[in-house]
């Protein structure tokens, strides 16, 4: 049996990232393919289907007399997610990921509110809100290519995920302050979450009510669907990746096979659910058997592939590719990415992933290699990348240190100075290298990747 054993690191309220020396680990106890035709034929003949489908979820879990002792609470989701797995079987990491983190019932970004997610009441901390130095330096970033644009047509500022918003009104206030927000920029806001949505709304205001940022409209949107079909588009993406689902293959004598999550009825742990490895290849497994070709083929070797970054990759590289543009992504994960990385965050602790499904926040290390080689392939060439490079690289050549200096200079307050000293050191040092950033433009907007404001040292 494999299963995920729990693992606790305690970072109280320090961002979201760990060392590398101390990574969250899901250990693999045990492989032993243990999903038999007759286990998922067993489990079907056990579910009265009926026309009465509350009736169902009522018989199916208020009745079950098979959890054992010591099993955590059985919240909404994970009874949704037993019975799913009950009548068809275990699914993949992929669609577990994606349960927890947007199930439109439970879901932990659809439930979540800004103060259960974010800072020190939530699960975790995040760049923007540690200082507004971070969305300064963005905004460096975000004028040079601004001025890159042809300003005669409407521009659309285009951020995914952004949370509690802090980062666009930081960006939006700098603009503005410095009278550069342009008349023809468009703010759109790609969130699934409607809680998020209305934080956002009141900390930026609505088209009707916007007054504080001049003429910027803001829209919102679920996803790259509904922007408009012209002009160029910036997009900005801070955090955004980390929190989309991956698939997860182990290489076996059998070749790769996908690794499932399972309904534990074990006592020994207290989540619900552990991993299995698929016994025979799975369609995840086949159709992505060309991703898989590009890491070690030895037995026991673990890959993450992550096919939501890469359907967002695909729209984003051909929207910059056709209309112009650019994409920052501001994530953690190493440059080379291995083994398996998914973790559970809960209130600036790592937890098991099965933790409390839909109130745990879930999220991977991003795989900058799968991001370029994706944006070279659907642009045909017309893209360039530059990084991944470090947020303490990015930021020092951005600026942060003389913006830090001149903040510290006009302070008159010790304690403020202090404060500004904490903020400037986490975002620079503490979260310096386990943060990167990488930054996607078409390969006629300049002629190297020097030249592009952050990236000033790539080779
Ligand atoms: C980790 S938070 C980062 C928030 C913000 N960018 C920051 O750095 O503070 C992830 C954000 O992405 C949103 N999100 C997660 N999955 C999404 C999806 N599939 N489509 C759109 N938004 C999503 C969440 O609701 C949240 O706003």
């Amino acid at each position: 049996m494999l299963r995920a054993t729990r693992h606790l690191r305690t970072i109280r309220c320090i961002p979201r990232y760990y060392s590398k020396n101390d990574p969250p680990v899901i250990e693999v106890v045990d492989v032993t393919p243990r999903i038999k035709v007759d286990d998922i034929v067993g489990s079907l003949k056990e579910i009265n289907f009926s026309v009465d489908k509350s009736r169902l979820v009522q018989k199916t879990y208020e009745k079950d007399e098979n959890i054992p002792e010591g099993k955590e609470e059985e919240n909404g989701l994970t009874k949704h997610l037993k019975q799913r797995i009950k009548a068809a079987g275990p699914i993949s990491m992929s669609t577990f990921m994606n349960e927890a983190l947007v199930n439109s019932e439970h879901g932990y970004y659809r439930t979540g509110t800004d103060t259960q997610i974010f800072g020190r009441s939530g699960d975790f901390v995040t760049s923007p809100d540690v200082s507004k130095m971070f969305g300064e330096m963005i905004t460096i970033w975000l004028t040079t290519i601004l001025s890159k644009l042809d300003q005669k047509k409407p521009i659309h500022l285009v951020e995914l995920g952004p949370g509690k918003g802090t980062l666009m009104k930081d960006i939006l206030d700098v603009l503005h302050r410095v009278e550069l927000t342009p008349d023809f920029l468009n703010v759109h806001l790609v969130e699934v979450s409607t809680g998020l949505r209305e934080v956002q709304n009141e900390v930026l205001g609505s088209p009707v009510t916007k007054t504080e940022f001049g003429r910027v409209p803001i829209y919102w949107h679920d996803d790259l669907s509904t922007l408009p079909t012209d002009d160029s588009v910036v997009f900005l993406a801070h955090e955004f990746f980390d929190a989309l689902p991956v698939f997860q293959f182990e290489k076996t004598e059998r070749g790769w096979s996908e690794v499932l999550v399972d309904v534990d009825q074990s006592a020994e742990v207290p989540q619900h659910f552990h991993q299995v490895l698929a016994p025979g290849q799975s369609v995840p497994a086949k159709l992505l058997e060309n991703q898989l070709s590009r890491f070690k083929q030895e037995v026991g070797t673990r890959a993450e592939l992550a096919v939501y970054s890469l359907a967002f990759i695909q729209q984003i590289s051909q929207i910059i590719s056709e209309r112009s543009g650019a994409c920052l992504i501001v994530d953690y994960g190493t440059h080379e990415k291995s083994g398996f990385t998914c973790r559970g965050i809960y209130k600036h602790e790592f937890v098991n992933i099965f933790e409390k499904p839909g109130q745990v926040d879930l999220s991977v290390d991003v795989d900058w290699k799968e991001i370029t080689n994706a944006v070279e392939d659907y642009s045909n060439g017309a893209l360039m990348t530059a990084g991944p490079q470090s947020q303490k690289g990015f930021l020092t050549l951005l600026g942060i240190d003389s913006r830090c200096s001149s903040l510290l200079r006009r302070e008159t307050s010790d304690e403020k100075c202090a404060k500004l000293l904490m903020s400037y050191e986490r975002l620079v040092e503490q979260m310096g290298e386990s943060y990167q950033a990488l930054c996607i433009v078409p390969k006629n907007m300049f002629v190297v990747t020097k030249e592009i404001p952050g990236f000033e040292l790539e080779q």
